[in-house]
């Protein structure tokens, strides 16, 4: 018997849980089903954390860090910081420098005199639902990462009890605050740029899962876990659920089930049986919520529509219903080819069955194609009016049957 049980946030915690999404200091607060961790442990067995095959050694933490495949430092090695330091930089953690709160505590945007750079500081809640663990995993991934769409770590700060990380800053905030909670007045990413944060996220994660020295699955992959920069450019950030992949002629890693629901892959919520997979069907989600503007779980919709993957499964099957899958905030600008391929991709990666989901390589390799093909929505409306054989004029007629290759507008076919 397989045995869950939704390890929420205290409700202490999720009444604090605010955010800052405007980064004007307007605080909203949010609690949602998505922001629930999984936590399932099977058949009762307790807790097999023996299996998680990162070192929890903090002493190392400052040791063995980051040398590169030529043997060199490659720079990114996480600095020491003493309390005093972290509390001055955030005038004392004062309420005007907070940015949000998730599992791990409050973060808070500081700027450190020492090095000269504004950054983000997450502090540790002793009584939040994460800990030292996420800590020291966190440190470790990111002291041996190294990549333009991974967040940088600065560095952090183990003194007494206290636990806390220091990032760079990422001004935009996180994609949900962009894509799923978006603030009045706040205008919506375009097609474009949404798909600009995925081939971004994608290349994050081909560098966890193919680039690393030792490769690394990530587990956490959300909308509230993608950080835009400047120019939206995208990085993955919080690696405390991350864990060394298989080896060798390991296909799995047997472990107890974390992630968040809604992004957590179905066979590995099913058997603790984790792959690098489970990271390919939740980018599958971030994908699908990139496209529609809808949430992973939503608990606020009918019963039909609060899971968004068995709501989308049944549109992928017919390429007619792919403009209700769209986004209603683009209002309609977006490229009817684009528009195929990028749920084609989707439609791969939230596939039940892992061995029929795409590696990583082929997801980046068919997001950069379509980031290829920049929407200009002038030069479309143009082409729709000039061709009498358009897209969007075709999309009618149900008796029309093309053959023509990737384009996603010719065929009368659905991506699965
Ligand atoms: N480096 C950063 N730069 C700017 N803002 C950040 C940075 N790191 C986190 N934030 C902001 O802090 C808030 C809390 O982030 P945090 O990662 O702790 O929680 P979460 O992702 O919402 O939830 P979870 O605990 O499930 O990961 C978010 O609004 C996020 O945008
Ligand atoms: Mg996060």
């Amino acid at each position: 018997m397989i045995c869950f049980w939704w390890k929420r946030k205290s409700s202490k915690n999720s009444q604090k849980k605010t955010k800052d999404y405007s980064h004007t200091h307007k605080l909203t607060n949010h609690t949602s089903l998505d922001k629930v961790k999984v936590d399932l442990k099977l058949n009762g067995k307790k807790d097999d954390s023996k299996n998680d095959q990162l070192a929890l050694d903090l002493k190392s933490l400052k040791l063995k860090v980051p040398i590169s495949a030529d043997g060199n430092d490659n720079g990114s090695r996480a600095q020491t910081f003493s309390f005093d330091e972290l509390a001055a930089a955030t005038g004392n953690f004062r309420s005007d420098c907070f940015l949000g709160e998730g599992g791990f505590g409050k973060v808070y945007r500081g700027q450190l005199e020492k090095i000269n750079q504004v950054v983000a500081i997450k502090q540790l809640d002793p009584h939040g639902v994460q800990g030292i663990r996420e800590f020291v995993v966190e440190v470790l991934t990111l002291s041996l990462a190294d990549h333009p769409n991974l967040v940088k770590l600065i560095g952090f700060c183990a003194e007494g009890e206290q636990r806390l990380l220091v990032y760079e800053y990422m001004p935009l905030g996180s994609l949900e605050s962009h894509l799923l909670d978006l603030l009045p007045g706040r205008k919506p990413l375009d097609w474009n740029t949404r798909m600009k944060i995925a081939a971004g996220a994608a290349s994050g994660l081909e560098y966890l899962h193919n680039k690393m020295k030792t490769p690394v699955i990530y587990r956490d992959l959300k909308c509230s876990n993608i950080l835009l920069g400047e120019g939206y450019h995208p990085k993955l950030s919080d690696f405390g659920l991350a864990i060394v992949g298989p080896s060798g002629d390991k296909t799995h890693v047997s472990t107890r089930v974390m992630g968040t629901y809604g992004y957590c892959a179905p066979d590995y919520a099913m058997t603790g049986k984790l792959t690098f997979k489970s990271d390919i069907y939740s980018f599958g989600v971030v994908l699908l919520e990139l496209i529609t503007g809808r949430k992973a779980i939503d608990p606020t919709k009918s019963h039909k529509e609060k899971n968004l993957v068995a709501w989308a499964r049944p549109l992928f099957k017919d390429r007619k219903k792919f403009p209700q899958m769209v986004d209603p905030l683009l209002e309609g600008q977006y490229p009817a080819r684009g528009l195929y391929q990028a749920l084609a991709i989707t439609a791969m990666c939230v596939q039940e069955q892992p061995n029929m989901q795409p590696a990583i390589g082929d997801v980046v390799t068919a997001l950069n194609y379509v980031t290829s093909q920049k929407y200009d929505p002038q030069i479309d409306r143009v082409q729709r009016c000039r061709s009498p054989s358009s897209p969007r004029v075709r999309r009618g007629d149900h008796k029309h049957k093309h053959n023509v290759s990737d384009d996603g507008n010719e065929r009368d076919r659905s991506v699965n």
